[in-house]
């Protein structure tokens, strides 16, 4: 008799997982003039545009290769031996209350949603996360799926703020160093406290691209490592995909650390490159410091939830 099952993910499933991300959208559209278009008659990127990597088998595979050797967990629900849902949790290896286990994609495919494959995955999350002595889920729920969550013990774990800060060429940058391989990744006292719209290793990943996709993997992005007054850090720019004028930042530093020191170096940094603004993702707790010292429009919040467990 068929049963449910939830098992680590292979390549040989890449199609299935690709099925059940395009199941749920219900218009395709081209992304230069936001018309509803036949899937078919989309590019690579265009597929992209309207999900990400999980949108063809081709990038799906790039992709759930990437998580496999970086040593992530991809997980996929089967019925008769059919993929049904996937999850995708992220082990950041960061300190303190940032070492948790981040469920980055929960998708089941659209005519199996409300018969309990979304929760047996999330559940197979969380035996994941205490098999790894870890103490918190986390998440970031879109709209539609924040009931699930609060149903499934979730609550705001961080609000987090996207802000612009007007870039300089008055001030000198900081004498960091530019980090030129993926490897060289933050060390574990480091945590990604700006840019943080996912966990830690996803910073990271925007910074590395694994997908050869042109109109992303070749935006710029620079990365640089080395000590500021704050203590050790690592600061990432990268190029805006609408707005090639402005960047969006990522810095790993100690939890403790003030991020005065990051942001006047984002400054110089982004300035030197010719960027005129970067975005910087912030904590609601880290505004009113950071607010003393830059003046900062303010663009959108996102959530993160978590579960204690
Ligand atoms: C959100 C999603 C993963 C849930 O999976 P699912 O298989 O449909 O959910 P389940 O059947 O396992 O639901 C388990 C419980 O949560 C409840 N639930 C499910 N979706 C809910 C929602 N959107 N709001 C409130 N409660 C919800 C169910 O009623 C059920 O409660 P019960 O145990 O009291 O009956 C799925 O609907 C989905 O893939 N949605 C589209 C993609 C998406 O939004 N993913 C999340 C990205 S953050």
């Amino acid at each position: 008799m068929a049963a449910l099952q939830i098992r680590p993910a292979t390549l040989a499933d890449v199609p299935g997982i690709t099925a059940v991300h395009c199941s749920t959208v219900t218009v395709w559209r081209d992304p230069a003039t936001r018309m509803a278009v036949p899937y078919a008659q989309l590019d690579l990127f265009g597929r992209w545009r309207n999900g990400g990597a999980w949108m063809s088998v081709e990038m799906a595979a790039v992709h759930v290769a990437s998580l496999l050797q970086a040593g992530q967990s991809v997980m996929v629900a089967t019925w008769a031996g059919e993929v049904i849902g996937e999850a995708e949790v992220y082990f950041t290896h960061e300190p303190g209350l940032y070492a948790v286990l981040h469920l980055s994609i929960l998708y089941v495919h659209a005519t199996w949603q409300g018969r309990g494959v979304g929760q047996a995955l999330l559940e197979a999350g969380v035996n994941l996360a205490r098999e790894r002595g870890l103490s918190a889920l986390t998440t970031q729920p879109d709209d539609a799926a924040r009931g699930f969550y609060a149903r499934h013990g979730f609550e705001l774990w961080r609000m987090q703020h996207e802000l612009q800060l007007e870039t300089t060429t008055s001030q000198p940058a900081p004498a960091l160093m530019p980090v030129t391989s993926s490897e060289h990744t933050p060390g574990p006292e480091m945590a990604l406290r700006i840019g943080r719209y996912q966990c830690g290793p996803q910073g990271w990943e925007v910074l590395w691209p694994s997908l050869e996709l042109p109109g992303w993997s070749d935006l710029r992005r620079s990365v640089w490592q080395g000590n500021l007054e704050s203590g050790p850090a690592v600061l990432g720019l990268c190029q805006q995909l609408t707005d090639p004028t402005q960047a969006d930042a990522y810095v790993w530093v100690t939890p403790e650390a003030s991020l005065a020191p990051a942001l006047r170096a984002l400054q110089a940094l982004a300035g030197a490159q010719g960027y005129h603004a970067v975005d910087v993702l912030l904590a609601k707790e880290d505004i009113p410091e950071a607010r003393q010292h830059f003046q900062l429009g303010f663009q959108t919040q996102i959530e993160l939830w978590q579960r204690r467990l």
